[in-house]
């Protein structure tokens, strides 16, 4: 069970292994168009965005980026930042980052992280504690765990200004999979398929139990998990090896 929900993730990740990274640049920096050279100052290489993770609601997780997106001076300069909140129990889900390595340095611990190495379908796990830092190759599956009952605080350098984010999740459940794929390649039926669909629509009201598809009872009639959590457990179980 644990080895097959482990299996399943890294197959999972397989199609998104197709990995990019920044060219360099011919100039020390890229000016964005419409902007007068002559009149740049300091205020170009300046980004006080990340300090939202201030007004972050604590009891959820939240991730304020620092990308050439939202700060134009990185463009070219393989590197940006993200600023990472973990409200007691909340969970990053497993993701990948297509175009960069990630260090994360952990501000406010413990923090539990892990990453999948798909060559030898293993975890490797590790719960950090505040001063701590963890490496996240390009590329690979990974995820960030609040098992606490504070908030949990941390930041995380990219070696690109666009490192992309690939939520395996969202991929599944949001992206117009044919629920028929996602059944068959699940192993499960349509009615969890709904369930965990339902689970991740955003700010969607929980959905009331239908009385003629009553959700299949896992584990001796213990509620179906949601499917962030239903998609940890897999991991956890995996720890417990
Ligand atoms: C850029 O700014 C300088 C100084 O204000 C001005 O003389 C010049 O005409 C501007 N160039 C363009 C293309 O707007
Ligand atoms: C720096 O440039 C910005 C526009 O990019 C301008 O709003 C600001 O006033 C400038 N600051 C100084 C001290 O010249």
């Amino acid at each position: 069970m644990v080895s097959s929900c482990l299996a399943l993730v890294v197959l999972l990740a397989l199609p998104f292994l197709a990995l990019a990274g920044d060219p360099d640049i011919l100039t020390d920096f890229i000016l964005p168009p419409g902007n007068n050279v002559s009149l740049l100052n300091g205020t170009f290489f300046t980004y006080t965005g990340l300090f939202a993770i201030d007004s972050a609601n604590p009891a959820k997780f939240t991730v304020t980026k620092a990308t050439a997106t939202e700060f134009p001076a990185l463009l070219g300069q393989s590197v940006s930042y993200a600023a990472l909140s973990f409200g007691p129990g909340t969970v990053n889900p497993p993701h990948v980052h297509p175009r960069a390595s990630e260090l994360l340095y952990v501000v406010e611990g413990p923090l539990l992280v892990g990453l999948i190495d798909e060559t030898k379908g293993e975890l490797y796990a590790q719960t950090l504690q505040t001063g701590d830092m963890f490496v996240f190759p390009k590329g690979m599956v990974h995820f960030q765990f609040n098992s606490g009952d504070h908030v949990a605080r941390a930041f995380s350098a990219f070696g690109s200004s666009s490192p992309g984010t690939v939520s395996l999740p969202t991929v599944l459940f949001e992206s117009g999979i044919p629920d028929t794929v996602l059944e068959k390649s699940l192993h499960v039926d349509q009615a969890t398929v709904d369930v965990l669909e339902q689970d991740l629509a955003p700010l969607a009201p929980a959905p009331a139990p239908s009385p003629d598809t009553p959700p299949t009872p896992k584990n001796g009639g213990a509620a179906p998990a949601p499917a962030c959590f239903a998609l940890l457990a897999c991991f956890a179980a995996a720890l417990l090896l």
